[in-house]
């Protein structure tokens, strides 16, 4: 994923690692990680552990209704970050997980990429020219596999999402859902991997969430959640149109999004704030000095 805000630039200076980039990583372990692949360091951060517990019972039902067991479901995350999913999925019970230092689209092209039940990742967000998102969705149209992929809100308005719905040449149908939080995700980046102050390892700048295939999967998992999984996931909403996501996981560019009145948006606004453990109170304050523009003359206006 990026840290950058939609528009690029951003406080940190885009700096790439890997082949051509950094030459190793510290590994938080002390060790050194060499990436076969140029990467942005802005994308080096793990899914955050919230995440992995959210979405662990859902994983759970697909497991069950593919016949398999925690134990057994073959899980495939080809994004490596830091070399923790592993351990991080086997203690919420699956020890059966693939995600190895390599780069996801060198085995692609080799057709070296792994047997697997369903794909779970958190794939890194640059866009050109690396594009992830989108060759991630190619990949998974391809396959028409189940998959569990946490990933910003803006996807479900791409065109490469809608044609990741489309019907396969199989003649199988697309069956997303998307599973939301209770509270927006923050993620870590490992000590390392970023040339930051401390403080800045740790952000939040899209709100994220799973986008889900089950394929023939889907109708038992959405059956199990309506019986018990509202109950399991407290706060965690399962939906099978981005329509009827809650407001605030819509995309800003998303039509149906509802628009709030001035009061619900300085409320909003005061809570996000202490959410974030700022003053909710505080107002920005304009600099001092003449203004660069009369109301009504800034250039971006229409006459
Ligand atoms: C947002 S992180 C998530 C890593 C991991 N999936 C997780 O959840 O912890 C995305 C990672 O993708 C890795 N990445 C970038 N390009 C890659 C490629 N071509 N093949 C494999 N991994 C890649 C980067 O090293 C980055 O740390």
């Amino acid at each position: 994923m990026s840290f950058r805000g939609g528009g690029g630039g951003g406080a940190h200076k885009r700096r790439r690692t890997g082949p051509g980039g950094a030459p190793k990583q510290q590994h938080p372990d002390g060790t050194h990680i060499q990436h076969p692949f140029v990467a942005e360091t802005t994308d080096h951060c793990e899914t955050p552990d919230q995440a992995y517990k959210d979405i662990a019972p859902i994983l759970e039902q697909l497991a069950i209704s593919m016949g398999k067991t925690k134990e057994t479901i073959k899980i495939y995350d080809p994004y490596f970050c830091a070399g923790s999913v592993k351990k991080r999925l086997g203690d919420e019970g699956f020890p059966n997980v693939y995600n190895e230092c390599e780069d996801f689209y060198k085995c692609i092209k080799d057709g070296t990429t792994p047997e697997f039940d369903v794909l779970l990742t958190n794939p890194p967000y640059s866009t050109k020219p690396f594009d992830h998102i989108e060759r991630l969705m190619t990949f998974c149209y391809d396959t028409g596999k189940p998959y569990l992929i946490l990933q910003p809100c803006y996807v479900y308005c791409k065109d490469y999402w809608a044609a990741c719905l489309l019907k396969r040449k199989s003649g199988n149908e697309a069956k997303p859902f998307y599973v939301t939080p209770s509270m927006r995700y923050t993620y870590r980046t490992p000590t390392g991997l970023r040339d930051v102050k401390a403080g800045a390892l740790s952000t939040s700048p899209f709100v994220t969430f799973w986008f889900c295939e089950g394929g023939e999967h889907r109708d038992a998992i959405v059956k199990w959640w309506c019986e018990q999984g509202k109950t399991i996931c407290p706060g965690c909403c399962l939906r099978l149109n981005p329509k009827a996501l809650p407001r605030k996981f819509k995309d800003s560019h998303d039509d149906t999004r509802p628009r709030l009145r001035k009061k619900q948006r300085e409320a909003l606004k005061r809570r996000e704030a202490k959410a974030a453990g700022l003053d909710p109170n505080r107002r920005m304050k304009r600099k001092k000095g003449p203004r660069k523009f009369n109301r009504g003359d800034a250039p971006h206006r229409k006459k």
